[in-house]
């Protein structure tokens, strides 16, 4: 951000610095797979310095390697996180995939990289640390753990805040001391930097998927991660070369273009989720609303918004939860958030189905539990269609059920309460 500029005013104005001097008042969109070379010499140098994570060189060679439009998105973000650098990749999962490969090419040494990682995360997140085909030995650990399972050669520990689907945050200052000096890397997609800056709180590369709030508007698959430390920026853009997964320039272009409005959006649904969470908590149909709380200790300091992702569970269980999923009208049945419409969707049956079931319950997703993610609609029209589709629910699920159809206990219904 420039000096004294207010984050809505750096939104704007992000990645637009060169603009009059282009004499443009939209992003150039290049869409150049390769670029002429007519200096061998020069060709060679910038290829050598590209493919080993320059962010730049004199000489542009092909787009995997870097790219102009994709750089200024990068270049954008990073101000928006109060970091140095940024790294684009294909999508969320890719750039997830670069981080954990990014611990090989720093650690080469290390047969197994050991990351601690903390649940509950995106399903697709889980899958991906519990799998092990980075290579990296993946501890899980709950955020009281940290301190005691970080070892010496520990490489990197992984969180999400605001956590997905349960909404818990965690405390980056806590998390940053228990790791002793490991760096921390945090997905902060359902924050956005509109409501909190990782880097300032003690991590050292954020993850954002931005097919989220980024983007915006349910039309870019995309994502990022933004760091003030020059080697992992390096060796994020080497891994980056090697893989492959780079962002294309037109979801580049979106997101640049989604970036002025991402405030307004961001505090326009959180508003609307605030007064839904409440509507929500009186239902009868619902034991629980997960909504971070007013009085949140760190609302304010680490976080500056509730947000707009609700979870709540249906007393019903799965069958009042699938009925809910049929009855919407307004709300999209859909899995991904941060759009401008809004989105509803059963994470134990969609996003987070890949996770061992055992796990997903002792994290909390119970087979009752629908995560909504506010659009900008008008909230009284969503209340509404709330209403009718829970009002449905109830009348189809039996209220006694307590196993989902693949015969799994529900967990214990909560009084409804926001946590
Ligand atoms: C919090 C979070 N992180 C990462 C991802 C993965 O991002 P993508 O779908 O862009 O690969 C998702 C996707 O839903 C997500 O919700």
């Amino acid at each position: 951000m420039l000096m004294g500029q207010d984050f809505d005013t750096s939104a704007v104005h992000a990645g637009r610095e060169d603009f009059l001097e282009l004499g443009v008042h939209a992003a150039p969109l290049d869409f150049s797979s390769t670029y002429p070379i007519p200096d061998l010499e020069e060709g060679t140098a910038s290829l050598d310095a590209l493919a080993h994570g320059a962010a730049d060189a004199p000489q542009k060679i092909y787009s995997r390697l870097n790219q102009p439009t994709v750089s200024r998105f990068e270049g954008a973000l990073a101000k928006l996180e109060g970091a140095e650098h940024a790294v684009a990749y294909a999508s969320g999962m890719a750039a997830l995939t670069a981080v954990l490969l990014a611990l090989r090419v720093r650690h080469p040494e290390d047969a197994r990289p050991h990351v601690l990682a903390l649940r509950p995360i995106y399903g697709g997140s889980d899958h991906l640390l519990d799998h092990g085909m980075t290579g990296c030995e993946v501890e899980w650990v709950s955020a009281e753990e940290v301190a005691r399972k970080t070892r010496p050669e520990t490489r990197l520990v992984i969180a999400e805040t605001p956590a997905n689907p349960t909404l818990k945050w965690i405390d980056l200052e806590k998390l940053a001391a228990d790791a002793q000096g490991a760096p921390v890397m945090v997905d902060s997609t359902f924050a956005t930097p509109v409501l909190q800056t990782p880097i300032a709180h003690g991590a050292t590369l954020v993850l954002h998927s931005a097919t989220k709030f980024l983007g915006g508007h349910g039309d870019v698959l995309a994502g990022i991660v933004a760091t003030s430390d020059e080697e992992w920026a390096a060796a994020l853009r080497h891994v980056r070369v090697i893989t492959g997964a780079c962002m294309h320039p037109m979801a580049a272009y979106l997101c640049l273009r989604s970036m002025p409005t991402l405030p307004l959006r961001v505090r326009r649904a959180t508003e609307t989720a605030t007064e839904l969470a409440e509507f929500l908590g009186q239902q009868p149909a619902i034991s629980a609303v997960h909504y971070p709380k007013a009085d949140h200790p760190l609302l304010g300091k680490q976080m500056l918004g509730r947000g707009s992702l609700i979870s709540f569970e249906l007393a019903g269980g799965y069958d009042a939860a699938s009925a809910l999923m049929k009855a919407v009208r307004l709300c999209t049945p859909a899995v991904s958030l941060g759009s401008t419409d809004t989105l509803i969707q059963h994470p134990a049956g969609l996003t987070h189905h890949v996770v061992p079931e055992e796990e997903r319950i002792a994290t909390g997703i119970t087979a009752g539990m629908i995560r909504l993610s506010v659009g900008l609609e008008s909230t009284d029209d969503l209340r509404r269609d709330l209403a009718q589709a829970l009002a449905v629910a109830a009348t189809a699920a039996p209220m006694q059920a307590n196993l989902t159809k693949a015969g799994t206990p529900i967990a214990e219904t909560n009084p409804a309460a926001q946590s």
